[in-house]
């Protein structure tokens, strides 16, 4: 399927010059922006000894000084706005699974912007006008619902905000409302299917054409699994509260070769996570992104922690981003090995006789870390089958990754199914400190 060019906006039919041309012109708003509203990037930028007026290249974004999730606790909750209160129509919250959440606002303008690009996202996606949307992404202070949301009726789509949870009833809506695309996270769409399977309906059978996944990094591996069990086309959304939320990058039907960043609006850049220095093209390491646009909270060179690379474009002008493997947060160092749940989910979703559920335990052994790698059995997997799961699991993180590990293939249905974002570790080690 190609991308009819009528359906493309403006800014996806710009060619490369005219491209970085509106983001330099863009860029330097941006910076004066944030320098003379926000008294955090005054301070920053002084003290690096830079000026907006210093920026007369993209290239120049590079001597200005990043901006980290401490920084954005450190002005909790309303020091990184750049506008008076009574301009921001709405506030969004991350979780802040540890520490202080991070709060989040968006001017009019923001809003229009941030529906803009999920109507993009979900158009590079397939979804067309007039189809109907099951968003299944949690409602709330997080921005995967509304976001979601809003995008989808601005390309002129029929929503059902089911947002997460009560699975019973998204299986009925689905089957009773006939939705073409639906709006997710992947672990969610896993509950989803087993849903269907527990009500005896083929997830083959139904309307869905086309999953937007996101907020959760997930592997080719589960894409598979996921287009063949419900026969659709599964493709990525990605997204952050502090940059927007979803609708930053996504990837296109027609290519499905990592995702398109939506750069007339958010500057990429990957930086060495150690040293902070600019990477060339095609070289791994931490996403950094830049607000072109945004009114309410401008952001300058945000460190993400999400690893990837940056690629040139192919199915849109845009730069594209691989998928990302994983954040650096997630990161287990065992013995010395990092490793990535990513990675485990790859060789998980490979192994005969295990369902694509899986979670990842460390524990202490005397003064070494331990990581057990919990699988569910399918339930035709019997015992021969299951040992045979777990030492393949075994052999394949030693061959792959090059660290030992445990296996246990448990029955199925017994590990915590997602609602919303999947937490893959637990981590039970004892403390040292
Ligand atoms: O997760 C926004 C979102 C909602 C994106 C719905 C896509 C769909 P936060 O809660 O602020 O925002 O979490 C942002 O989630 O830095 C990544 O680590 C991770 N993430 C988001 N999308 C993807 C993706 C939303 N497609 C954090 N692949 C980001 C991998 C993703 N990780």
């Amino acid at each position: 399927m190609t991308q009819a060019a009528d359906l493309l906006d403006p800014a996806e039919r710009l060619d490369l010059d005219g491209l970085r041309a509106l983001q330099l012109e863009r860029l330097r708003n941006s910076l004066r922006h944030a320098y003379e509203n926000v008294p955090f990037y005054r301070e920053s930028f002084d003290k690096a000894g830079v000026h907006p007026d210093d920026c007369r290249s993209l290239s120049d974004l590079s001597r200005f000084p990043f901006t980290t999730k401490a920084d954005l606790r450190a002005n909790y909750p309303y020091g990184m706005f750049a506008v008076p209160q009574e301009r921001i129509r709405r506030l969004h919250a991350s979780s802040g699974t540890t520490g202080r959440p991070t709060v989040v606002g968006y001017t009019e303008n923001d809003l229009h912007m941030w529906a803009d690009m999920v109507a993009r996202s979900l158009r590079a996606a397939g979804g067309r006008p007039g189809d109907i949307a099951h968003i299944a992404y949690g409602y709330g202070l997080f921005t995967g619902g509304l976001g979601a949301h809003y995008g989808a009726e601005r390309l002129g789509c029929t929503v059902i905000p089911a947002s997460g949870g009560m699975t019973s009833r998204q299986v009925t809506l689905i089957q009773d409302l006939n939705p073409s695309v639906i709006m997710v996270t992947p672990s969610y769409m896993l509950t989803l299917l087993d849903e269907f399977e527990r009500q005896g309906v083929d997830p083959r059978s139904t309307s869905l054409r086309v999953g937007v996944f996101g907020a959760e990094p997930w592997t080719q591996d589960m894409r598979r699994e996921i287009e063949e069990r419900f026969a659709i086309d599964a493709v990525d959304i990605y997204g952050l509260s502090e940059v927007i939320g979803p609708g930053v990058a996504q990837e296109c039907v027609e290519t499905k070769d990592g995702l398109h960043i939506w750069e007339d609006h958010f500057f990429p850049e990957v930086v060495d996570p150690i040293t902070g220095e600019v990477l060339p093209e095609g070289e791994q390491g931490e996403l950094v992104f830049t607000s072109l646009t945004k009114e309410a909270m401008p952001i300058v060179r945000y460190r993400t922690r999400d690893l990837t690379r940056l690629l040139p474009g192919t199915a849109r002008v845009f730069r594209r981003m691989e998928k990302v493997t994983g954040r650096s947060d997630d990161m287990v160092i065992l013995r010395g090995v990092n490793l990535f749940p990513t990675q485990i989910e790859e060789i998980v979703l490979r192994t005969p006789g295990v369902a694509p559920h899986f979670q990842l335990r460390l524990t202490t052994s005397g003064r070494m870390d331990a990581l057990t790698v919990r699988a569910e059995a399918r339930p035709d997997a019997d015992a021969a089958t299951r040992e045979a799961a777990a030492r393949s699991i075994v052999q394949a993180v030693k061959d792959g990754i090059g660290v030992s590990v445990e296996a246990e293939i448990v029955d199925p249905e017994s590990l915590e199914r997602s609602v919303g974002k999947i937490r893959r570790i637990a981590d039970l080690r004892e403390r040292r400190d």
